[in-house]
């Protein structure tokens, strides 16, 4: 969520601070996780690594006008950081990271694959296995390489082809250092768009539109499309075979490890007679339940409810506070996700991303212990949760929203890129060390 640029609310050292000691406590009572339970933090390669500068996004960022309040810049530095990112990950008891490989930097001319950027990502994976993290890959997270998106992106039919090359190549190298994988983050990110037209404000959608104009203008290119902005049925239909194209060309190996998709879930609460629900549902998933049923696993990522009434979607009710988004804090919607995953998809499930945009630490707390007692209780009722992964651990770039949108375990000072670890990092360390949910 979050990047839906056409809703009105676009909607010390770690060690140290460890040693005080976090606050697990949560509203059941807490019990041993499973065996091999996968606790992380998730992050994407464009959000933090910065300078992403062959990108399409970097562009549009840039761009005038743009749907974007900052642009990235420098993000966190993580792509020279990336060390202390991961001691970071490793002092809090984590024993998994969910990052992401850059296609925009791996190929920034069509057909020219950087050796040298592979080598970077062989490096951050061997630092993930010298600390014991599982490296869990995301082969995209909506950013693709300028070229691809002046072509027409995931809008014209050999897209797909073009993705699936990118995933071939990248295993070639990538492959026996790789923990686990997906090909999309969030692959139905564009369909939930077309959930959302009640929060749309036509001053942003039409900002958005000059802004890919714009960037159509500049390059020269009349069919630039981006994944977050383009039109959601071609893109969707697109992504759909390039996804099934990448996993073939993942599975292919080198490697062998487990690959799957990762979707965003918002809870669908029908309101009302006649409620839309069910038109929503088919609506915002299209064909990536089926998609995922093919898949080794699904990851759920989940920030919210959406209640959907006669005419669509409605807007918070006000019995439940927003989080900085603008979307209400809602962890019910986490175990309602996770229990829809199970009974639509039926393949083994972590929840790769949840989290919450406050700058007050303490709602944060709350939200990681509230999202751990819905893990649990779905751990309890039989379902096949494996793993939860917070987003994020850092404050980094949080797409059309800028830099003042804060989900991170972990503040960035944004000119000398230090790390200061919040009190929630405790929290989340508490649950990792004693495995427990
Ligand atoms: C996306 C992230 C984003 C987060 C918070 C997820 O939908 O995968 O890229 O930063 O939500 O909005």
């Amino acid at each position: 969520m979050g990047v839906n640029p056409t809703r009105r609310q676009i909607v010390a050292g770690a060690a140290g601070l460890l040693a005080v000691g976090g606050t697990a406590t949560t509203t059941t009572a807490a019990r041993a996780a499973p065996k091999d339970f996968l606790w992380g933090t998730a992050i994407s390669a464009h959000q933090s690594e910065g300078n992403n500068t062959a990108s399409d996004s970097w562009l549009l960022e840039t761009i005038t006008p743009t749907a974007f309040k900052d642009p990235s810049g420098d993000g966190c530095d993580s792509y020279d950081r990336y060390e202390e990112d991961l001691d970071i990950a490793a002092s809090l008891g984590l024993n998994c990271y969910r990052f992401g490989i850059e296609w925009a930097r791996i190929e920034p001319v069509e057909g020219m694959f950087s050796e040298a950027v592979l080598d970077h990502y062989v490096r951050v994976l061997e630092a993930c296995h010298a600390r014991k993290l599982l490296p869990i890959v995301t082969y995209n997270h909506f950013t693709v390489p300028l070229w691809f998106a002046m072509r027409g992106g995931f809008e014209v039919a050999d897209g797909a082809d073009l993705f699936a090359r990118f995933c071939a190549r990248a295993t070639e190298k990538l492959g026996p250092l790789i923990g686990m994988a997906s090909t999309f983050n969030e692959a139905n990110i564009v369909l939930l768009r077309k959930v959302l037209p009640r929060f749309a404000s036509d001053a942003a959608a039409e900002n958005a539109r000059a802004m890919i104009a714009a960037a159509a203008r500049r390059t020269n290119s009349p069919r630039f499309s981006a994944m977050l902005f383009g039109d959601p049925e071609k893109i969707s239909r697109v992504m759909l075979d390039a996804h099934i194209k990448g996993q073939a060309a993942i599975k292919a190996g080198p490697g062998n490890f487990p690959v799957g998709v990762t979707l965003s879930m918002q809870e669908i609460q029908g309101v009302g007679p006649n409620n839309r629900a069910t038109q929503a549902e088919e609506t915002m998933y299209g064909g990536w339940i089926e998609a995922a049923r093919q898949s080794d696993f699904v990851g759920v990522q989940t920030y919210s409810r959406l209640r959907i009434g006669d005419k669509g979607l409605l807007p918070p009710d006000g019995s439940v506070p927003l989080t900085d988004m603008g979307y209400e804090n809602y962890p019910h919607a986490i175990g309602a996700c996770l229990r829809y995953a199970a009974e639509h998809i039926g393949r083994p499930i972590y929840l790769t991303e949840t989290g919450i945009g406050t700058t007050d630490d303490a709602v944060r707390v709350k939200f990681i212990n509230d999202t751990v007692a819905e893990v649990a209780k779905c751990i309890a009722d039989g379902i096949d949760v494996k793993g939860y992964l917070y987003w994020s651990l850092l404050d980094n770039f949080e797409w059309t929203s800028g830099y003042a949108k804060q989900f991170g375990l972990v503040a960035v000072d944004r000119k000398t890129f230090k790390r200061t670890l919040k009190p929630s990092a405790r929290t989340l360390a508490a649950h990792a060390r004693a495995n427990r949910l």
